[in-house]
């Protein structure tokens, strides 16, 4: 057996200069790997810019005996940091969308220009590096992409509606990746990872982050993005601490009513107990069979007649 290796591959890892990006970027140069380290080198709020970020870390991949390259460009000039690869490398194989930033403020106090700036980030920034490196990854029928997400994406957290809505847009944006690329073995994934790093150094407490540590990461994302995975593809993954797991929609059995003037908001309240349902789940990767369930829905009678009952629901947030 002999270990993953991506001799002759290029990799662009965008937001290099430290945290999770730089334990990607490492990593992939001691495995072969030509690296581009991308960082625009700001604070963690996206405020001003340096090329030390790039430049320590590209400094230590050579004195380590790898090969990298950096880049200076914020992600939402994807083109420049594709192009980098192109020019110093000749091609482009891998690309990791990690570039990330936060702003974090209650709903209440939200700016525009707080949820304009992550989501040019982490939204368009995700776009605009896929979107360059997309052309050479058809071309060359091989091409690999792991988006970022965040559990606050996936489940929410206070004071993040801005980078919850763009954290999810990584899931969707993923998706639709994997489905327009399959075609041309581009394989896309998404991950919400847990680490330490100066985003959670002052979210969480030393004993617990010196426990996740980004190269804790970095080993799912290096199965995923090899040559050798054809097939995973469009999965979002939770990874942190030792902890790799697979997300995945579920359906409930769902409530079949009438489509008529029968179908009141008393009737779906009525019926709660099968939107609830979730004894006979669906894992769904697409829509209901809507055609098939009209079939049945079309031959039932009239939901009946009567008072709406106060609504109870099933769950609390919490
Ligand atoms: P980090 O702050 O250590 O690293 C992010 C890097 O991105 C920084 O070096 C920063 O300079 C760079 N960057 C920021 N804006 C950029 C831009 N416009 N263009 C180029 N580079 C830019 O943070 P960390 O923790 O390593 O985060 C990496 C990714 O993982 C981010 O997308 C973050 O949202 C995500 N994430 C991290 C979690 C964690 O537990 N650390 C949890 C969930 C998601």
């Amino acid at each position: 057996m002999s270990n993953l290796r991506f001799d002759n591959q290029a990799v662009v890892v965008t937001g290099a200069g430290g945290g999770l990006g730089k334990a990607y970027a490492v990593f992939f140069a001691s495995r072969g790997a030509n690296v581009v380290v991308n960082d625009l080198g700001g604070s963690h709020k996206g405020e001003g810019h340096s090329a030390k970020a790039a430049d320590v870390v590209v400094n230590e991949i050579k004195a380590a005996g790898g090969k990298a390259v950096a880049n200076y460009d914020s992600v939402e000039n994807g083109d420049a940091i594709i192009e980098t690869a192109i020019k110093n490398f000749g091609r482009i194989d891998i690309l990791i969308n990690n570039a990330g930033i936060l702003r974090d403020v209650s709903f209440k106090n939200m700016k525009d220009a707080d949820w304009d700036l992550i989501n040019s980030v982490h939204t368009y920034g995700a776009y605009k590096c896929a979107r360059a490196a997309w052309p050479y990854f058809r071309k060359q029928k091989f091409g690999r992409i792991i988006n970022t997400a965040s559990a606050a994406g996936l489940f929410g957290n206070f004071g993040q509606t801005n980078y919850s809505a763009a954290k999810l847009g990584q899931v969707g944006f993923t998706e639709t990746l994997a489905k327009e690329g399959v075609k041309y073995n581009i394989i896309a994934n998404v991950i919400a990872p847990i680490a330490a790093s100066r985003m959670t150094a002052t979210v969480m407490p030393p004993d617990i982050l010196e426990h996740l540590k980004p190269e804790w990461i970095v080993p799912l994302v290096a199965v995923l993005v090899h040559s050798s995975n054809t097939t995973e593809t469009g999965g979002i993954y939770e990874v942190g601490g030792g902890h790799v797991s697979k997300l995945r929609w579920e359906r409930s059995k769902g409530a079949l009513l009438k489509p008529d003037a029968s179908l009141t908001p008393g009737a779906i309240a009525r019926k709660w107990e099968d939107v609830y349902d979730f004894s006979q789940p669906e894992y769904p990767t697409g829509t209901a069979n809507f055609m098939s369930l009209l079939e049945h829905s079309l031959k039932l009678g009239p939901a009946p007649a009567g008072e709406e009952p106060d609504f109870k629901g099933k769950v609390a947030l919490v």
